[in-house]
């Protein structure tokens, strides 16, 4: 049965793109969705950058018809601000909006916003209403399993925002004390979608980094879709292998080098064209050692990338290692 959020359709067990910081950006996403992400966020904006209008967070709500359907997620500590965000965030279009109650990081949890509001579910119960208030477009939730182990809330937290009218909730299996350690705990996300009286969409988010997993995770814990956030990183099509394996029970090859060099090229482009050309080169370069991790001698490559300044000069090398694998190939 399709999963819908509102009136989006999202098919059947959809795979989402995570939000992420620094990379879930438009040139990133433009790659996922060629790739088959269901439904994709942006990174997450500050309610109080947008509503001072700084310039870093107003550029993160650029979104484009070809990614759609897309969600705008936004943070923040204080309510009204919350609700004044949500208006300028919901005039740019998005298909859904949705709240960070997730971010571990300090300047995010300690200043009383993301992951912190889970250890004032009051506060966070009316921050989620006058966000739901302020906007005519569905609102979903992302967030984790609970401040720390003694206090893992998620049923609750469900239960609680689904009543102020979430339309479906994230749940990373990790609590903001665990920050990124250890291993997502999926018992939880299961209890909460086993709830009879949750009925909204709950998609199952955390260390999700193979077809293997992707499968046996989706039978074992009963999620509606999942979200993959670091294993998408470098490896966009780890999207279309577990819709295919999903689809036909059967795995895809792996990408050639080939095809490595070509979603690089094109994320590369996009990187550009939005951002122009010396940001771009500059911010790709986070990119380059995921695109072509395990190939052989790529470190004489990466250091080239990493370190010129001109878009040919950089295309010229994504040339070479291309023409590389091609020679490898045929020796
Ligand atoms: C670099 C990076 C940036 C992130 N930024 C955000 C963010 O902006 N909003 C958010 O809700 N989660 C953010 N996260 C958390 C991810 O969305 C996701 O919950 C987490 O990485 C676990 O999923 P994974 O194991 O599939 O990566 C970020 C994670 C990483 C690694």
């Amino acid at each position: 049965m399709a999963v819908r959020i509102g009136n989006i359709d999202l098919g059947e067990f959809p795979l989402l793109l995570a939000p992420m910081e620094d990379v879930s950006d438009p040139p990133f996403r433009f790659v996922c969705k060629q790739s088959g992400a269901d439904l994709m966020y942006t990174e997450f904006i500050s309610s109080e950058g947008l509503i001072r209008d700084a310039a870093k967070s107003r550029q993160k709500l650029d979104i484009f018809e070809y990614e759609r359907p897309i969600g705008i997620q936004i943070f923040g500590s204080d309510i009204d601000t919350m609700r004044e965000a949500t208006e300028i965030a919901s005039q740019v279009g998005p298909d859904l909006i949705d709240i960070n109650y997730g971010c571990p990081v300090k300047n995010v949890a300690c200043r009383g916003a993301g992951a912190s509001l889970l250890q004032d579910i009051d506060k966070m119960t009316a921050m989620t209403k006058a966000v739901v208030e302020a906007t005519h477009l569905p609102v979903t939730v992302k967030t984790r399993l609970g401040w720390d182990d003694n206090t893992k809330n998620i049923y609750e937290v469900a239960e609680r925002l689904q009543d102020v009218g979430i339309q479906a909730l994230s749940i990373h299996g990790r609590t903001r004390s665990q920050m990124y350690k250890g291993r997502a705990d999926w018992q939880l996300i299961r209890e909460v979608k086993r709830n009879p009286r949750v009925r909204i969409p709950i998609f199952g988010n955390g260390d999700v980094d193979s077809v293997e997993k992707a499968a046996a995770w989706r039978m074992e814990y009963e999620v509606d879709g999942i979200m993959i956030g670091r294993a998408s990183i470098g490896y966009p099509w780890i999207f279309r292998e577990i819709k295919h394996f999903y689809q036909t029970g059967e795995y895809l090859p792996a990408p050639t080098i080939a095809e490595r060099v070509a979603v690089c090229r094109t994320h590369f482009e996009k990187s550009i064209q939005w951002k122009g050309e010396k940001t771009g080169i500059f911010e790709m370069r986070r990119h380059y050692a995921n695109y072509f991790k395990g190939i052989p001698h790529f470190k004489e490559y990466r250091t080239k990338l990493v370190s010129l300044t001109s878009v040919a000069d950089i295309h010229a090398v994504l040339d070479e290692i291309g023409e590389q694998f091609v020679m490898e190939e045929v020796a």
